[in-house]
């Protein structure tokens, strides 16, 4: 059925037309081609090669078929299979926040050469539900965690760090989503950590499965990793004890309402350990409609005593294309913090 020169990209007049009243084989086929294939934050992409389709006239190719009623078939199971698939095709021409859920493998690189693969599940995503997605920061912040552990030697505890008599460097989480970073944490700091990752009610489900996924990876490692609820807008009572302190507290793309700068500093002010060698690691895409929440940010994070001690702004690709199959370029700020010794 697809016969155009395969250097050249498919229109939807070659795909079976429904007059032809097409086989639910070849019907089933042409959904698969259609499917927009999520790009791995266009770094180290590991995309199914396949021809590409000139957008035009899709969507409606799409909904001739949700809307047929298949009739030469001779199957129901066949035709509802058909329908779901179409459907789903639609979904994803609409954006990635009506994709159904997926599990995909991430692949973060380190600097020994050697790659982690994560894998982590993405439940469908609704507009109030942000952490079913892993988010372009976090990805470009796990390719960093390495090259900061590097550059800043501090980041581990010392003996004298802490009175408990655990030595294993202590990190948190906020607003984990899926989990690359922790995970990622976990995977490159091996046995000398423990990372509690941690998110609303809603996401921590997810998120705990998302660590059982990777259990034979952090096997390997042998760092502790742990998942709970932690809202940033309720006040832990009674506050931490020394011990539940942390030496170094992670966050990607957590600000995205005007209260999120004040919660998120406040939640870093109660859990992060006061000695000089605790750091607070941060990376935001920077869009312009929360420019504001992130200069607030900024100046929150300084208000209680934290400076920065390197930065750095990168460019990363949005996984999911748009509808012509374009990537988008995101622009992201990466911030390491700690404490000023001004105060
Ligand atoms: C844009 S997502 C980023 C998720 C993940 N860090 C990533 O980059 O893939 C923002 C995350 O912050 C979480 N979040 C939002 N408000 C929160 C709050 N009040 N307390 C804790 N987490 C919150 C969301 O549930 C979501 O997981």
């Amino acid at each position: 059925m697809i016969t155009a020169d395969e250097d050249e990209p498919l229109h939807v007049l070659d795909l079976p037309q429904l007059y032809t009243k097409p086989t639910a084989i070849e019907i089933l086929k042409a959904l698969d081609h259609l499917a927009i294939q999520p790009k791995s934050f266009g770094f180290g992409a590991r995309d199914v090669a396949r021809r590409k389709i000139n957008s035009s006239g899709v969507t409606e190719y799409l909904t001739t078929i949700v809307s047929s009623s298949l009739a030469w078939l001779d199957s129901d199971d066949l035709r509802e299979q058909i329908w779901d698939v179409a459907a789903a095709r639609l979904s994803e021409r609409a954006g990635r926040t009506a994709m159904p859920a997926l599990t995909r493998l991430f692949h973060i690189p380190t600097s020994s050469g050697e790659e982690l693969a994560l894998t982590l599940h993405e439940p469908s995503l609704t507009s109030d539900n942000l952490g079913m997605k892993t988010w372009l920061s976090s990805y470009l912040l796990s390719r960093r965690l390495d090259s900061i552990f590097e550059s800043v030697p501090e980041l581990v505890r010392s003996e004298s760090s802490t009175s408990s008599t655990s030595t294993r460097l202590r990190a948190l989480e906020l607003g984990s989503g899926t989990g690359l970073v922790g995970l990622s944490f976990a995977a490159l700091r091996e046995a000398s950590a423990s990372i509690h990752l941690t998110d609303l009610p809603a996401i921590v489900p997810n998120l705990t499965q998302n660590v059982e996924l990777n259990f034979d990876l952090l096997q390997k490692t042998n760092a502790e990793v742990t998942t709970g609820i932690l809202d940033w807008s309720i006040h832990p009572t009674p506050n931490p004890t020394k011990d539940e302190l942390y030496d170094v507290i992670l966050a990607a793309d957590p600000l995205y309402s005007p209260d999120h700068p004040k919660w998120l500093v406040q939640t870093i002010n109660t859990w992060i350990s006061k000695g000089l060698d605790a750091r607070v690691v941060v990376e935001l895409p920077l869009r312009d409609a929360y420019a504001p929440q992130v200069d607030e940010f900024r100046q929150r994070m300084q208000d209680i005593g934290l400076a920065i001690v390197e930065q750095g702004n990168e460019t990363g690709y949005d996984d999911w294309e748009d509808a012509d199959g374009q990537s988008m370029e995101v622009h992201c700020w990466w911030s390491v913090w700690g404490w000023s010794e001004k105060f």
